[in-house]
């Protein structure tokens, strides 16, 4: 199917539920900036929400709708936790000002179980998760209905946190092996399959450009004018003995530092021999902002751009703001499998967000601008004893990248994104071939296309259902944490140490937990150290 901007609105905003097919557009935004609503009809059958941001980096958000009649509440997606969760109206971070200035958030769309008629209570007490940053968030296990991609899944099991230190729930999208309840039940992902929304438990996630306003993610299909060539199916990566999997991860063959000019592409930086033969376990999370890599990796990088790193206040690694725009045609590429390439401009890996705290900070920075770089090193974990030869691929990444997360058939499908993408060309996903559909080609280009967001100003959002009666969904941004949750909730029996042992478990843990400065820095006003 493909569709014309002018249908979709601006392209990512749109959601399409067709042929079993739901497309449920991810809103971006920093913490703690609001921006206005705006509604607009369009054709029936379709649905479709603005999003207006126009704040650059932070969280990939959604807002979904939950209970009956509906409640607005923002959540953050992320692959690397498998549990949805929401914020009550009467949390404590939402009537506790020590706790807002502790954690620099406070609550907004919260969610009122008594105002819904679909309501019931599961497990009272009973939820109880724990993100590798130690952020936390408990309450009860519920059910209600959630409205996401212009459907509604009926009586999902989900998270009602009364005790939460982030604004914002979060949409956990990963394996329900990963469920933080002692007791497996069906999340998001296996409720779509069991009530018959989709047939495969799948979907498909574009980020987009960091420069714009929107990114989706796509259940139970592929657009193929999301991205750039082949897309390459890689098994998602089980240790022996492993019977099932609980991350996205998979093997990572080689990272290279590369210039283009006149057509030409010298390889600056190649990874050394010894990682192209034994490859790096690299899990894909898109509720992590910064990527980790393996230190022979990143020493060898981070010495050919001069950046600075911090080990003692922040753990954070710097680079000159330059970057932003002096080697347009420098990249990084990370290649996985047989061929599968995916290269990000460095430009994207500068992350301009330290503004005035940059004065604050407790060390000189040799830049007359320093930025944040996209890649950290995963030596800081080093000293609690874990291999060092894993990767965690966040946002910095996974933007240039167009991602198939197949949870039936244990598979991943990974192309260069075709960014700010206009069309849609969507083929559903059905698991006939036993997985996904191999010999799947998106576009031969990245596509010169129009900013999408110089549309988002009139962007839109809104749907009809079949009976044509409207449905009008509004959008905000900002206002969620920034997402620190690559997690895996942590079970009684998982948690701290044990929890560690699963080495792509003790990965994410780890890099995520390094990540709390970070999170200090864009997520309040006052960096605390
Ligand atoms: C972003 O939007 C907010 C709210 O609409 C506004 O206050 C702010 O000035 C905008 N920032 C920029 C950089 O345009
Ligand atoms: C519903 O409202 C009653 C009375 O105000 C309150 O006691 C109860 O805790 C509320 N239920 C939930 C789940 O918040
Ligand atoms: C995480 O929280 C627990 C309990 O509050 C605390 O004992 C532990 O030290 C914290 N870990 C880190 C790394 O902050
Ligand atoms: C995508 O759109 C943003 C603005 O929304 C723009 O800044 C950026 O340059 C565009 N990227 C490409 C690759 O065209
Ligand atoms: C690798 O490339 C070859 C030829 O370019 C292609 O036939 C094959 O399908 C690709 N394999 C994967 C896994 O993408």
């Amino acid at each position: 199917m493909k569709s014309t901007l002018a249908t979709l609105l601006a392209l990512a905003s749109a959601a399409v539920a067709e042929n079993g097919v739901l497309n449920f557009p991810l809103n971006r935004g920093m913490p703690h900036f609001r921006v206005g609503n705006v509604r607009q009809n369009v054709k029936r059958d379709t649905y479709s929400q603005a999003l207006i941001n126009n704040i650059t980096g932070g969280a990939y958000y959604a807002e979904v709708t939950v209970g009956t009649p509906g409640q607005k509440v923002s959540v953050v997606l992320d692959t690397g936790s498998s549990d949805l969760w929401v914020v009550s109206y009467k949390a404590d971070l939402c009537t506790d000002s020590s706790i807002q200035r502790k954690s620099g958030d406070s609550c907004d769309k919260t969610y009122n179980p008594n105002k819904s008629s679909s309501y019931k209570v599961l497990l009272e007490g009973g939820f109880e998760i724990r993100y590798l940053d130690n952020s936390t968030a408990a309450g009860d296990y519920i059910t209600d209905n959630l409205n996401i991609g212009g459907t509604t899944i009926k009586s999902l099991q989900m998270g009602y946190a009364t005790k939460t230190v982030r604004g914002a729930g979060i949409l956990g999208v990963g394996y329900s092996s990963n469920v933080a309840s002692t007791q497996r039940y069906p999340n998001l992902i296996d409720q779509f399959v069991a009530q018959k929304l989709i047939t495969t438990k799948a979907y498909s996630l574009y980020l987009n450009d960091r420069r714009s306003d929107t990114g989706g993610i796509l259940f139970g299909g592929i657009d193929k004018d999301k991205f750039i060539g082949d897309l390459s199916i890689l098994p998602i990566y089980m240790a022996k003995g492993q019977a099932e999997p609980i991350h996205f991860e998979v093997e990572m063959q080689s990272v290279s530092l590369d210039l283009t000019k006149n057509g030409k592409t010298t390889k600056i930086i190649s990874t050394d021999p010894s990682l192209s033969q034994t490859s790096t376990i690299a899990i894909l999370d898109s509720g992590t902002t910064l990527s980790y890599l393996p230190t022979k990796i990143t020493d060898q990088i981070h010495a050919k751009l001069s950046v600075y790193v911090d080990d003692i206040w922040t753990g954070l690694t710097f680079i000159d703001c330059k970057y932003l725009t002096s080697n347009p045609d420098l990249r990084l590429s990370f290649t996985f499998g047989s061929n599968a390439t995916v290269s990000v401009p460095v430009w994207e890996l500068v992350l301009d967000l330290l503004g005035e705290t940059q004065s604050e900070l407790p060390f000189k920075l040799p830049f007359q601008r320093a930025c944040i770089f996209g890649i950290q090193s995963t030596s800081g974990f080093q000293e609690d004893g874990f291999d060092e030869d894993w990767a965690l691929l966040g946002e910095t990444f996974l933007r240039s990248a167009y991602v198939v997360y197949d949870l039936t058939h244990h598979q991943i499908g990974i192309a260069q994104a075709n960014l700010n993408s206009t069309t849609t060309d969507i083929v559903e996903l059905t698991g006939a071939d036993g997985g996904l559909p191999s010999g799947l080609t998106g576009v031969k280009e990245q596509q010169t296309s129009k900013d999408p967001s110089g549309n988002a100003e009139s962007g839109s959002g809104s749907s009809t259902d079949e009976d044509g009666a409207k449905e009008t969904e509004t959008v905000t941004a900002g206002s969620t944490t920034a997402t620190g949750t690559a997690a895996s909730g942590a079970k009684e029996s998982d948690s701290a140490a044990a929890g560690l042992s699963a080495k792509g478990g003790a990965a994410g843990a780890l890099a995520v937990a390094g990540l709390t400065g970070f999170f200090a820095l864009v997520g309040g006003a006052v960096f605390a150290l």
